[in-house]
């Protein structure tokens, strides 16, 4: 079994010019889920869009390792070849290529060349992962995300993971936008891939999400930073607290720009 680690150390980003994280310290193991929670504006797309080497992210300083390798040496391919995976917040459309034909490529990417995944093999594969997550066959067919309703394209995101199979993944708000059946689907294909070469970060407002994947641990992320870590009793807490509880007992001032997204 190949154990995998994903390491960020003291991980400070800034967005023209603007610190948003300021020493982010997250280690993760592969088998292992981890939830990240905390309020509005506090920098959890913008550590996803780090990890996965967004251009406008520029990391001033701290480092992301996966496995010892330096991952901020790596261009966004080289990252997502390594086996990193990120679902985003708001996934985007491609128009003129389709959802089969992208995910072959990303599959084939990981592979060695001249072991590239046999096409029959690989379809099989698709329609099998698709009626899992109760998506229709035609959907292979259309263009990635084009037109997609809000929930049939994190529905989506799910399908590229489970056929991608990365080392890690990090679903961001994956729960949003989705109806209470397509939660389950969604969090049924995510504890599918649970186990010991998967590790999966999940960026989640609610604890409504987390009846379904139940975390090993969850950390709260304020002002760039996280404030706490705990486990799955944590994220329960927020939810009958909110997070008044939390900075009244870490002394975290309210940020301005929090309160304005409040
Ligand atoms: N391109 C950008 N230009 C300027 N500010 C940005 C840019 N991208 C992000 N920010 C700011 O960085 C901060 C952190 O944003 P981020 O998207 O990481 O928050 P978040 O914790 O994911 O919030 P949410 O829970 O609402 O998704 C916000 O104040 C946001 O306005
Ligand atoms: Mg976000």
């Amino acid at each position: 079994m190949l154990m995998s680690t994903l390491q960020i150390k003291d991980l400070h980003v800034s967005i023209e010019g603007k610190e948003i994280l300021k020493g982010v310290n997250l280690t993760m193991n592969s088998g292992e889920v981890h939830a990240i929670m905390g309020p509005n504006g506090t920098g959890k797309s913008t550590l996803s869009s780090a990890v996965m080497g967004h251009p406008s992210y520029e990391v001033t300083s701290g480092e992301i390792l996966l496995d010892g390798e330096d991952v901020l040496e790596m261009e966004v391919d080289e990252r997502a070849r390594a086996g990193l995976f990120l679902a985003m917040q708001y996934p985007s459309e491609v128009t003129g290529i389709t959802n089969a034909e992208f995910i072959r490529s990303a599959i084939n990417a990981r592979r060695e060349e001249g072991d590239e995944l046999p096409i029959m093999k690989y379809l099989k594969q698709l329609d099998k992962t698709m009626a899992g997550l109760e998506m229709t066959e035609e959907m292979a067919e259309r263009y990635v995300n084009e037109g997609f309703s809000g929930g049939e394209k994190k529905r989506n995101e799910i399908l590229q993971m489970m056929m991608i199979k990365p080392k890690f993944a990090i679903l961001d708000e994956i729960d949003s936008g989705l109806d209470i059946d397509a939660l389950k689907i969604v969090s049924k294909g995510v504890n599918e891939m649970r186990g010991g070469e998967f590790g999966c970060m999940i960026i989640t407002h609610y604890q409504r999400l987390l009846n379904y994947i139940t975390p090993d641990h969850v950390h709260v992320m304020m002002n760039g930073k996280i404030a706490l870590s705990g486990g799955p009793e944590l994220a329960k807490r927020l939810e009958a607290e909110g997070y008044e509880g939390i900075r009244s007992e870490l002394g975290i001032e309210l940020d301005v720009k929090e309160e304005a997204n409040d």
